[in-house]
């Protein structure tokens, strides 16, 4: 552990115990903080689900998953003996009010042992339609009254529309204090996504350029080589827009956008952002068409394997409407942004996985060289690459070595394996952190979910209510519709090529 931060005893109780969240991520997420010396000495984490298990069954599947999914590899014999003496097991019915009971007495005996009041967190690792269900008997138990020592955390999909976001942030709202409400977006606790702000606000020369004056047009591209696997239930009812758009992308649009919050405090930096969604050009139908295009992926090639098309997907509608790829033209009208486009994509079953944040600078005002030293020019850019590369390269001219005078793009790089030896921690772990310090500032607050669902409801009811006739319109591992190409092309640009020296998946 590289810091003076202490965490305080804390207790995880985590719905969704036995699912593929808590597998995959939060187990090996909190064994990498103990192995980091990041958890507290008095801790428990108590897994509930439907399931009936043993503790010594329920350990005994987290350390499987332990060894399967954690960065750190293989779980060391005695490190897992600590670790795993904390956690739990309760089988539970989230429906009755016994299951919360249990859950008190757990807690009580945890802080009479420990001899103080605990954290309590209680992680909403379950599909959003149990949200309701779970905070408000949590309430009724009387198991979050202290809004200093206990948190709710939810997952996304944070609601399916903009009613439904209103709807669960009320019902939220009047259980919790905002200060209790983590909700996850696992985007933010991306390293390479928080340097964002480390970049921007902590170098001086970058703000004089942040800017219209400057900044020709920003492309933001996050692409799966990935269909939607075992997940066509979840996704075919809530497609790109939903599920990327709505959440990480805009996100990400909005650490580029925002102005320099006063102070690295929760709330500050999400009044910042949440300004940059407010200020965001809001689409009428004939926009929709102009500036958004959907997409979905037909069967293909991928490596030399053969996938399925989306339709064809287990548990998706053989005449779905879903769309699995889309791209959309936004503006900020703000001072700093006026004119200015910000182009986003995303889609499965893409050519490439990689997320990039593209910056394109203004061209010079005045070419000084002759055509014959400028045949490979390009405009200056910033590319921050946030997987599977993680770095961020400004491309300039440069002279090539030589009597005559050739020039062309180079990169300035800095690259986090080759200025790091430490491995970045996973998403999960930044986010578990945060929630046992109690800082809010990589998690979404209210009013920034209904804002970005409150942008996007022209799109998805244009998009619903004209089904596209031309469904399957991409191949796999191609790089989307055509016209996704065309979107870009009407003002003059193209989607730039992805940084790709490691495939992500
Ligand atoms: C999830 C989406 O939120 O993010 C998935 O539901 C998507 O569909 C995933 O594959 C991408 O996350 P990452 O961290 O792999 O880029």
């Amino acid at each position: 552990m590289s810091s003076n931060i202490k965490t305080s005893p804390t207790i995880f109780v985590i719905f969704g115990g036995t699912g593929d969240l808590a597998s995959r991520k939060l187990a090996p997420a909190l064994y990498n903080l103990f192995l980091d010396g990041w958890m507290p000495s008095q801790f428990s984490i108590i897994g509930t689900g439907r399931t009936p298990l043993s503790d010594e069954q329920f350990r005994e599947n987290l350390l499987n998953d332990i060894n399967q999914f954690s960065r750190s590899g293989k779980a060391v014999a005695e490190k897992w003996a600590e670790f795993s003496q904390n956690i739990y097991y309760q089988v539970s019915d989230i429906k009755n009010a016994d299951t919360y009971k249990e859950f008190g007495k757990r807690i009580d005996k945890h802080n009479a042992d420990w001899k103080t009041k605990a954290n309590v967190i209680y992680y909403l690792a379950v599909s959003p339609n149990f949200f309701p269900i779970i905070a408000s008997n949590i309430s009724k138990a009387k198991l979050a009254d202290d809004p200093k020592t206990t948190r709710i955390v939810i997952e996304k999909p944070f609601g399916h529309d903009l009613a439904t976001a209103k709807e669960l942030n009320k019902l939220l709202s009047g259980i919790f204090d905002e200060c209790q409400i983590y909700r996850i977006d696992h985007y933010l606790g991306k390293e390479t996504v928080q340097n964002i702000m480390a970049f921007r606000f902590a170098n001086s020369i970058l703000e004089p350029i942040w800017n219209r004056n400057y900044i020709e047009h920003v492309q933001i591209s996050v692409t799966e080589q990935l269909g939607v696997e075992e997940r066509g239930d979840y996704y075919d009812g809530a497609g790109a827009l939903r599920d990327m758009i709505q959440n990480h992308l805009l996100q990400l649009l909005c650490f580029v956008a925002m102005e320099t919050p006063i102070s690295f405090n929760a709330d500050e930096v999400r009044n910042r952002k949440v300004d940059v969604l407010r200020a965001m050009r809001r689409f009428t139908p004939e926009d929709v068409r102009l500036s958004a295009v959907r997409g979905q992926y037909g069967k293909g090639w991928m490596q030399g394997k053969e996938v399925p098309g989306y339709r064809e997907e287990p548990k998706v509608n053989p005449d779905s409407n879903t769309e699995t790829f889309a791209a959309i033209k936004f503006f900020v009208d703000n001072w700093r942004w006026h004119g200015v486009p910000f182009y986003m994509r995303t889609g499965k079953r893409m050519h490439q996985s990689a997320s990039v944040i593209s910056i394109q600078f203004k061209d010079v005002p005045h070419f000084v060289f002759p055509a014959s030293a400028t045949e490979s020019w390009q405009q200056n850019r910033l590319v921050i690459s946030i997987q599977p590369e993680m770095s961020i390269r400004l491309q300039v001219q440069a002279k090539r070595p030589g009597l005559d005078m050739v020039l062309n793009t180079v990169d300035m790089v800095f690259d986090y394996k080759g200025t790091y030896d430490n491995q970045a921690p996973e998403a999960y772990e930044t986010l578990l952190l945060d929630t046992m310090l109690g800082d809010q500032t990589l998690f979404m607050r209210g009013d920034q979910v209904e804002e970005a669902w409150e942008l996007l409801m022209p799109i998805l009811e244009t998009w619903e209510s004209k089904k596209s006739l031309n469904f399957p319109n991409y191949s796999a591992d191609s790089w989307g519709p055509e016209i996704a190409e065309a979107l870009i092309a009407r003002d003059g640009y193209h989607w730039f090529s992805l940084p790709s020296n490691n495939k992500k998946k």
